[in-house]
């Protein structure tokens, strides 16, 4: 029971990767504020993880600064604290070239994949401040170092996620605050399978078939990760871009 008492954060929990993680970190003890854009779904995600006693199902959309403000007051006036944060809300974009891309579907992916974990981290940090310690995982992606994996935007937005990483970590360290990112590879999520708003997704089993692991990412594996990243083992761990991809990335035969 690692976490014991400690009040994990995790946005994007209503499905995929998210969801993995409320029931990963519900089963290590810690108390679990699962936020999402529907509140049904994460309520199902809590449900699931068993944790209903210990657990606060939060509505935000991460890109509009009031619902993050009204998340991260719920949860200290709930528990008083915020000792972790996972920022892995996200959205895919549509794979469209760039010259045809609309200004409010970039903003539209911006906002969400990279707005929202600054803004979730700007209020979150405070309250790590006040106890001088507190880690972030940020959900990067392997485009955040190659293109292909989705459209301009996302991978824009994911190349930021690292750079956002990289910065909170400069400034927070030497004050107690660990803030790392996980690049997941292809993940059987909602998000890949379905290729969420996109209707152009390229069928990514070949590519998935091409890489050393020869399979697809379970969701589960990238919960764990983030709660092995985010906990006391990982103490010396700063500023990291942990890539769990099946060796894809080191040994691409081909882009996505
Ligand atoms: N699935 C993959 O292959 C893959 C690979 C690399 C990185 N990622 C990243 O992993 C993270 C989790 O994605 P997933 O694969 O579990 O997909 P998913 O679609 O199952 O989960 C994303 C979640 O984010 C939520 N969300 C979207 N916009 C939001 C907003 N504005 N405010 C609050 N919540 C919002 C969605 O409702 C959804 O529950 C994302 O950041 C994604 O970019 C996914």
């Amino acid at each position: 029971m690692e976490y014991n008492d400690k009040v994990v954060v995790i946005t994007g929990a209503g499905s995929g990767m998210g969801r993995s993680m409320v029931s990963e970190f519900a089963r290590r003890g810690a108390r679990v504020a699962a936020v999402g854009r529907t509140l049904e779904k994460v309520e199902e995600s809590i449900r699931l993880a068993g944790n209903t006693e210990r657990a606060l199902a939060l509505r935000a959309d991460v890109s509009v600064e009031a619902d993050v403000v009204g998340v991260i007051d719920a949860v200290v006036a709930h528990w008083g604290r915020i000792d972790v944060l996972i920022n892995n809300a996200g959205v895919l974009d549509t794979y469209e070239p760039a010259h045809t891309v609309s200004l409010q579907s970039w903003q539209e992916v911006i906002a969400i994949n990279l707005t929202g974990p600054f803004l979730m981290s700007k209020y979150a940090i405070p309250h790590m401040l006040k106890k001088g310690k507190g880690s972030i995982v940020n959900i990067a992606s392997l485009s955040s170092f190659s293109a292909a994996g989705g459209g301009s935007a996302y991978t824009a937005s994911k190349h930021g996620v690292l750079g956002l990483t990289r910065q909170l970590c400069f400034e927070y360290g030497a004050k107690g605050i660990r803030v790392n990112a996980i690049c997941p590879g292809a993940t059987a999520t909602p998000m890949a399978l379905h290729g969420g708003t996109s209707e152009a997704l390229p069928d990514m089993d070949a590519g998935v078939m091409k890489t050393p692991a020869q399979r697809w990412c379970k969701p589960e594996e990238v919960a764990r990760l983030a709660a092995f990243l985010a906990g006391d083992d990982a103490d010396f761990v700063h500023g990291s871009a942990y890539v769990i991809d099946g060796g894809w990335l080191t040994a691409a035969r081909e882009a996505f």
